[in-house]
């Protein structure tokens, strides 16, 4: 496992080691979307010296959520909760990388001010469920309503909210954002053909298609400068009803596109994942990774997606991506990094306790050595 250990700087992140947390949707927030002490002990317990912890997806707006108790940074409360948390990671020794949210055609009107969902296109997002709660408080889960067409105006609006939502991540101390522009949610819903059927300036043509997604990323940027600002992608996704008619050239133009930005990463989760799962069939007629995009991107890349040690560890050996995000081991392996490194086993993952709840599969998984 020596170059899983071996030092690196992704941008101005500097890192002494390369198990990176992937970004974990827990449901676990306070009332209104505010991180509270339960998630603050959990970013604590993975935290780890010179280490890269990315945050969950974070709604940027009050009009656009899909989890229930799913966290925001868009009030003063969430940004004060935000800090709180980001202080207990660095007292730690690492740092840590707020993932932007907008989940366009997957949001639940009543997690959204009771706004109907977004989109580039009036197209549902079939077969694919957000969580919503009941009279009771029970999590539900909830098919999204068809999505209303965004008009111009919406589109810059929404691109005025990320550029605030990345001003209070700057505020509340965290050491850069990434853009969720994986799983099917509003970015990819742009850049994708198959949820994309405009044919004013933001659909149509390839360029047209990536015109939001670089838009956003370009409001990142001015927020927060060269090498803090990372994109996640997940170019053989699936999850979310999404389709490309040529996935390999769009995502190939993206990533050569990406390039002007001086990202301090590229995140790019691998064929076999399905949103939070495992892929059970592959049918997806051209699957693309890190493998294929490397030659096109001059940064740093995070491979992501169902990685064990050895995988990991033989993925940067080849050079077909220099950092290794872990999800599910994440969520039952406080200390992932330090049982890697010493060889430890790993305590199984509980998949009825991932979505919502209290500590309970959340906080009481013990470190190795506690
Ligand atoms: C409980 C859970 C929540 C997730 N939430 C997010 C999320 O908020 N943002 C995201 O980009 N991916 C999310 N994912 C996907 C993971 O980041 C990762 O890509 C996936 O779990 C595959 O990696 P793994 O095999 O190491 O678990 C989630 C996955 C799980 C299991």
């Amino acid at each position: 496992m020596k170059t899983l250990f071996t030092p690196i700087s992704a941008g101005k992140l500097r890192l002494q080691h390369r198990v990176v947390m992937a970004p974990t949707t827990r449901m676990r927030t306070e009332v209104g979307g505010v991180p509270g002490e339960l998630m603050v002990e959990y970013y604590r317990q993975r935290a780890s010296e010179g280490g890269l912890l990315i945050a969950e997806a974070t709604a940027i707006s009050p009009f656009a959520n899909a989890y229930a108790d799913a966290p925001g940074i868009f009030s003063d409360e969430q940004q004060a909760g935000w800090q709180r948390l980001v202080e207990a990671v660095h007292a730690k020794g690492s740092q840590i990388v707020l993932q932007l949210w907008h989940p366009g055609r997957q949001s639940l009107p009543e997690l959204s001010a009771g706004r109907p969902p977004v989109a580039p296109s009036a197209l549902v997002a079939r077969d694919t469920y957000g969580v919503g709660k009941d009279a009771q408080g029970n999590y539900e889960g909830r098919l999204f309503p068809e999505p209303r067409e965004l008009d111009e105006n919406a589109i810059v609006a929404i691109i005025d909210e990320f550029q605030r939502a990345a001003q209070r991540a700057l505020a509340a101390g965290f050491d850069g954002v990434e853009l969720h522009a994986a799983n099917g949610y509003l970015p990819e819903q742009f850049l994708l053909d198959g949820s994309n059927k405009r044919n004013d300036k933001w659909g149509g043509s390839l360029a047209n298609r990536a015109r939001f997604l670089l838009d956003v990323v370009a409001v990142l940027t001015d927020v927060w400068g060269s090498g803090r600002v990372s994109v996640r992608i997940s170019p053989s996704g699936i999850y979310g009803d999404m389709h490309d008619s040529d996935p390999a050239t769009t995502f190939r133009y993206l990533v050569e596109k990406l390039n002007d930005f001086s990202l301090a990463y590229l995140h790019i989760i691998e064929p076999r994942i399905v949103g939070p799962e495992d892929r059970e069939n592959g049918s997806y007629a051209e699957p693309v990774a890190s493998r294929e995009l490397r030659p096109f991107f001059s940064g740093m890349i995070i491979a992501a997606g169902g990685f064990k040690p050895e995988a990991a560890e033989a993925m940067l050996v080849n050079g077909d991506a220099d950092l290794i995000a872990f999800g599910r081991l994440f969520t039952a392996n406080p200390d992932l990094p330090e049982r890697i490194r010493q060889g430890h086993p790993f305590t199984a993952w509980d998949r009825d306790t991932f979505f919502g709840g209290d500590a309970r599969g959340y906080t009481d998984f013990p470190a190795w050595v506690s």
